[in-house]
Order: C-alpha cells, then sequence, then structure tokens
C-alpha cells in the first residue's frame, strides 16, 4: 500500500517506519526541510532506542522516504496519516491549530478520494469535525473518509511497541475504510480492535487517564506506607498478583510526567466539562500528580530547614528512562524551584542535557558524568531511574558527598544494602534510611 504520514514527531516517525517494516512504501511529510533532510540520512532527531537501524534500513529498501512536499506525497498514496501535535492549551483543552492546517493542505492538494487516518490524539468528535470539514473545502466528485487509528506506543520502547503492542484499535463509520486499515495493519500480528469512531477516540482518553489514575493510585499508597512502615514495593507486588488489578503501572515514584499522560488527563477534564459532567476522579489524579512531584524538595526543604545556598546534584531530567524527552518532567518543577531557592544546582543526565539545556535556567550547571553532578554536594536528588544510576556504588555517595543526603524518586536502590552503606536515604513509599545526622 503506499502512505503518507504528515507530522514526524515521537507518534508520525515512528509508525511512518513501522509501517514501512511490514512492507508498506510509506513517504513521511513535514513542514521543516532541516529535519527532512537528517531523517533522509536514516538519522532520528529524537532518541528512541533501535529506531535509526530501521530508519536506516527501510530508506535503502527504497520503502521509507521523507519529504517537504505534501501535494506529490499524498497523490502517490492510497491513505494519509494524520500525526501532527495536539499539545494543550492554557485551558487544558487540546491546541487543534496543525490537525487544522493539515486539513487545509489535503483539501488544496488532492485530487482523488483518499482515505484519512488520525493518529494524532484528538478530542472525542474531532475526526467527524475533519471529515465534514474537508467534505466541505473538496470539489464534489473528491470523497474522503476519516478514521480513527489512536496510538498506545510509550517513548523509549516504541519499537518494541509497535511490533508487539496489545491491540490496534480503528473506529470507522465506514465498512471499506475499516477493512482497508485493518488489512495495512494485519502483518504486524496484533490483535486488532474495530469500533466506531467516537469510542476510539475515547479510548485513547480513557487508557492514558486510567494508567495515569493507577500512578497516582499506588503513588498515594505509597505516601500512606511511609507512614504505616509498610514497603510500597511488596505492596504493588501482592496486589500486581490479582490479574483482576495487573502488575504494571504500580511503580510508585515522584509523579508521572511525559509527553502524554499531563496532557491528556487535562483535555479528557477538559472533555467532560464541556458535556457538564465533572470528572472529580481525574481531577484528584491531576492536582495529586503535582503534588507529588514535589514530595521529595519538601521533605529536604524539611529535612534541612533551608537549601539556600545548598549544592544539590540532580541524577536524570528524562520524564522516563530511555528517552532524552524532558517534557512535564518532574525533574523541571524541582529544579526550577531550587534554583529559585538559591541552590547550586549540578545536573547530569546521560541523553537530555540538551533539551535541559533549551528549557532549564542559566543558573544550572551540567556535568559529564553522574559522579560530577553528585561530588562535593549536600544533598542528591535522583529523577529517573536509569540504569546507570541504580548500578553507581553508594560509597561513591558517601566518599564524594559532603553530606551524603540521598533523595530517590525512583526507588533505584535495595533498601537492605543502602542500611549499612552510611547514606541518609530517603524513597518513595519505603522507610527513610537514616545513617547519619543531616549536617545543616
Ligand atoms: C504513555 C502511555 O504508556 C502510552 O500508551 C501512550 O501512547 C503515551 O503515553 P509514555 O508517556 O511514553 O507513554 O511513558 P510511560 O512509560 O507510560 O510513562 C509515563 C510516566 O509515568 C513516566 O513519567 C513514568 O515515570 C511514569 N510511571 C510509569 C510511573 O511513575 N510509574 C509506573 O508504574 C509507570
Amino acid at each position: 500500500m503506499n502512505i503518507s504520514v504528515v507530522g514526524t514527531g515521537y507518534v508520525g516517525l515512528v509508525t511512518g517506519v513501522g509501517l514501512s517494516e511490514i512492507n508498506h512504501n510509506v513517504t513521511c511529510v513535514d513542514t521543516n526541510p532541516q529535519k527532512v533532510d537528517l531523517m533522509s540520512k536514516g538519522r532520528s532527531p529524537i532518541y528512541e532506542p533501535g529506531l535509526e537501524e530501521l530508519m536506516e534500513k527501510n530508506i535503502k529498501l527504497g520503502r521509507l522516504r521523507f519529504t517537504t512536499e505534501h501535494k506529490g506525497a499524498f497523490n502517490n498514496s492510497d491513505v494519509i496519516y494524520i500525526a501532527v501535535g495536539t499539545p494543550d492549551n492554557e485551558d487544558g483543552t487540546a491546541n487543534l491549530t496543525y490537525i487544522n492546517q493539515v486539513i487545509d493542505v489535503i483539501a488544496n492538494s488532492i485530487t482523488e478520494d483518499k482515505i484519512i487516518v488520525t493518529k494524532s490524539t484528538v478530542p472525542v468528535g474531532t475526526n467527524h469535525l475533519i471529515m465534514k470539514k474537508l467534505n466541505e473545502k473538496l470539489p464534489n466528485h473528491i470523497k474522503v473518509e476519516v478514521v480513527s487509528n489512536p496510538e498506545f506506543l510509550r517513548e523509549g520502547s516504541a519499537i518494541e511497541d509497535i511490533f508487539h503492542g496489545d491491540r490496534i484499535v480503528i473506529g470507522a463509520d465506514n465498512q471499506l475504510a475499516s477493512e482497508i486499515i485493518r488489512e495495512i495493519n494485519k502483518p504486524y500480528n496484533i490483535p486488532i480492535f474495530e469500533t466506531d469512531i467516537r469510542s476510539a477516540e475515547m479510548i485513547k482518553y480513557a487508557s492514558n487517564a486510567f494508567l495515569a489514575t493507577k500512578i497516582s493510585f499506588i503513588n498515594e499508597i505509597a505516601n500512606i506506607c511511609e507512614k504505616v512502615e509498610a514497603n510500597v514495593e511488596e505492596v504493588a507486588l501482592g496486589m500486581g498478583m490479582d490479574s483482576r488489578v495487573g502488575n504494571q503501572f504500580l511503580r510508585a515514584g515522584i509523579g508521572y510526567g511525559g509527553s502524554c499522560f499531563p496532557k491528556d488527563t487535562k483535555a479528557l477534564k477538559k472533555i467532560a466539562e464541556n458535556v457538564d459532567y465533572d470528572f472529580k476522579l481525574l481531577s484528584s489524579v491531576i492536582e495529586f500528580n503535582n503534588r507529588q512531584q514535589r514530595k521529595l524538595l519538601d521533605q529536604a526543604i524539611n529535612d534541612f530547614g533551608t537549601l539556600k545556598g545548598k549544592t544539590v546534584g540532580i541524577l536524570g531530567v528524562a520524564f522516563k528512562p530511555n528517552t532524552d524527552d524532558i517534557r512535564e518532567a518532574s525533574s523541571l518543577v524541582i529544579i526550577r524551584d531550587l534554583i529559585k531557592m538559591g541552590a547550586k544546582v549540578k545536573v547530569y543526565d546521560p541523553v537530555a542535557i540538551d533539551n535541559a539545556k533549551k528549557e532549564l535556567p542559566i543558573e544550572v550547571e551540567y556535568k559529564n558524568t553522574a559522579l560530577d553532578a553528585i561530588n562535593n554536594t549536600d544533598l542528591v536528588f535522583i529523577l529517573t531511574e536509569w540504569d546507570e544510576f541504580k548500578s553507581i556504588p553508594l560509597e561513591c555517595f558517601t566518599d564524594s558527598m559532603l553530606t551524603p543526603n540521598v533523595y530517590d524518586g525512583r526507588n533505584c536502590f535495595d533498601l537492605e544494602n543502602v542500611k549499612n552503606s552510611g547514606i541518609n536515604y530517603c524513597s518513595i513509599g519505603r522507610k527513610y534510611i537514616k545513617n547519619q545526622k543531616v549536617k545543616l
């Protein structure tokens, strides 16, 4: 099948590469010529394990190409995938500016009937709006059918997810369009769920909101565990053995971040508000996550009295490991506040430093190794569970910090090992190990 994919962000690029790998002829379209040049050479603008290898392979095989020319790409394709961003507006609603721009370009470009597949996460009802707008703008003899095909891939494991996801959701009003999209996806060998357009749109928001709720739930349990001297990791293991609960997304930590959960939870709350429904549970999930992101910072302020003038090491800026994405990461909240308070902040992340430099205050110092970031510090925050951090010998903290106070937002170390290490170790939902007096 000949396919174009508009937008080469996370979703668009991985979608295009995935479709080319299962033997479709794919043209990815983006308005940014530098990005198109880079991708045409098999280089990915985002850090995603395994992605460049597949880009290079499929470009070589002639199944994958990149262009800034919408018109040519669309007219050589049977199906057009829309994968442009839908960032959040100030009020939490999804911003559809890019979607509207694509609608105009499609309307001005295509010369025959097409199937339009929406990969972007859009509010319920948007696909019908896209279909209506396109059919109004196009001459009478050209018709489009719109199919909702939400994306569930996770950053950092996008390649694994695209070929081994749990399901592919296809929402369509038109039987033939649904069948064509099912055929396109068949080689993935992943269960396909066909439904109506609005339900498909809702599945995406409901799934992300549910997962965010699950994380906030275990984080609240963690906070209670600390007070009743239980261990959240044991609790999560015991809960997860019940297949109705499921053992995934029960890792307690300093809150969720990233490009999807914060945005999609807010957007779903707005979708509910627009139909006069107060989604109270989701509102608490969002508010609680904002508090959880600051939890260890508040604990450290409480321990030290003030962090003004303290030297603080930060291990991890990315919102999770195996990505350079820092959008809505808990690290941003903590680092910005530390700088405001007058602390000296030294930051290390294996891949996200370039992105951090664009976002964080200029006072932040960047280090090339984890050890450089913790050297001569009063306290350290671990904010991303990179494997590299989990394997830091605990003596490094005692040997190189001024006072070894470690605030671990991702439970990277085993409590048994920490007990005799000499460090003060505050993690999430587990006993606070105090080996030394905090030096003020
Ligand atoms: C998420 C969804 O998983 C994916 O299906 C959707 O397409 C996009 O949004 P992503 O944002 O890439 O994917 O990452 P994910 O692995 O889901 O993690 C999101 C956030 O939740 C991260 O900040 C992570 O640290 C946090 N998290 C995840 C936890 O705190 N605990 C967990 O148990 C799992």
